[in-house]
């Protein structure tokens, strides 16, 4: 089957087989991705009109207990300066971003046990009391069942958890032999379980990745149905292992988006930050291909420069105000609309 076939396929059948999926992402070339693209703009615009959500990311700590090769904040880089904003700096941001319109808060940082489970349910509730018409998501790492469960019960609506990669063998290339694949996915069933939103996703062109394994990525989120997709491009970091790996391929980034469109029309898709540090318009042709999400950084100037996954991240020298306008020019020189509500998951 041509590759514009098996792209049918997917968008009757919302499934491919291993070896499809392994065709269609070797072979595929410049104008089945332009194909791509429009069928996934027209069924985003089918679900989403041309709705884009906006969701405010606080990155409260960069303190992490892991190690993963490709991170820049990984707990061997001697050379971050760590930081941890208190409950009162999170709240702040959060009051700050619903002002700009605000209507979806993601708290975000590395593996930090300081913020323990009553300081976190603390902080979760206590959003959710001054704006109860937003939503809470969180991208903490892996926890415990428990810990998810009581989280939850303090309010929170999402979780972010990208599964990295559904290739075992790749986990293995990516992280220190003390992280575990099978817990990642555990933790990833335990949260769909537990009644999150939930959010998986993988980078694009991460070092020893193959088509096998993005195959297996398509194959794992078709059988998970995550609520919520991260994907963007890997982008080296200088003081990690990988320092010196190429970075993801920009067009095969804009390409699997579309496909997580064509395969679940109603998954939330962010055109992510990477996408937009990897080309300087990589956000809106993210959202022209199909994504209907943007996640601007909503944390204090002062420490925005310290949470750096990779080099030369953007808007790491901005204003929340600055990059709430800069998205609204952006999104309404392609004809988008940024629409201000807690865009849920239908
Ligand atoms: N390049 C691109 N994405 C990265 N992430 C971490 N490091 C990098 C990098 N060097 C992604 C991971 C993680 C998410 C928060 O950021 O997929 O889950
Ligand atoms: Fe931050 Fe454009 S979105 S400066």
């Amino acid at each position: 089957m041509a590759v514009r076939e098996l792209i049918d396929k997917l968008n009757c059948e919302k499934k491919l087989s291993h070896d499809e999926w392994v065709k269609l992402i070797k072979e595929y070339d410049e104008s089945d991705r332009t194909y791509a693209a429009e069928l996934a703009r027209c069924i985003s615009q089918e679900m989403f009109g041309k709705d884009i959500y906006i969701r405010g990311i606080v990155e409260f700590s960069n303190i992490c207990k892991n190690d993963c090769l490709y991170c820049g904040i990984r707990r061997s880089n001697g050379n971050v300066s760590r930081y941890r904003l208190t409950a009162e700096e999170i709240l702040q941001c959060c009051d700050e971003g619903y002002g700009y319109g605000f209507r979806t808060f993601v708290l975000q940082s590395g593996e930090d046990a300081f913020y323990d489970r009553e300081m976190l349910c603390g902080i979760v509730s206590e959003i959710k009391k001054r704006h109860s018409d937003c939503a809470v998501t969180l991208s903490l790492g892996e926890k415990s069942r428990e810990d998810y469960e009581a989280l939850f019960n303090a309010g929170a609506d999402r979780y972010l958890l990208r599964h990295e990669t559904a290739d075992e063998e790749h986990y293995k290339k990516l992280h220190p032999a003390e992280m575990s694949w099978k817990n990642r996915m555990e933790c990833l069933s335990d949260l769909k379980e537990i009644g999150y939103q939930t959010g998986c996703g993988m980078m694009i062109g991460s070092p020893y990745q193959t088509a096998e394994c993005l195959a297996e990525d398509m194959e794992f989120m078709c059988d998970f149905k995550p609520e919520m997709i991260g994907i963007g491009p890997f982008l080296p970091h200088k003081d990690t292992p990988f320092r010196s790996c190429p970075q993801g391929s920009y067009e095969l980034t804009l390409f699997l988006l579309s496909i997580c469109r064509i395969m679940l029309p109603d998954v939330l898709l962010p055109a992510t930050t990477a996408l937009g540090t990897i080309n300087p318009k990589g956000r809106e042709q993210g959202v022209l291909s199909g994504a209907n999400v943007i996640m601007p950084n909503l944390s204090p100037v002062a420490v925005r420069k310290k949470y750096m996954l990779y080099d030369n991240k953007i808007c790491t020298g901005d204003e929340s105000a600055q990059c709430r306008a800069c998205l609204e020019r952006r999104m309404e020189s392609i004809g988008y609309k940024i629409k201000i509500s807690r865009g849920d998951h239908i």
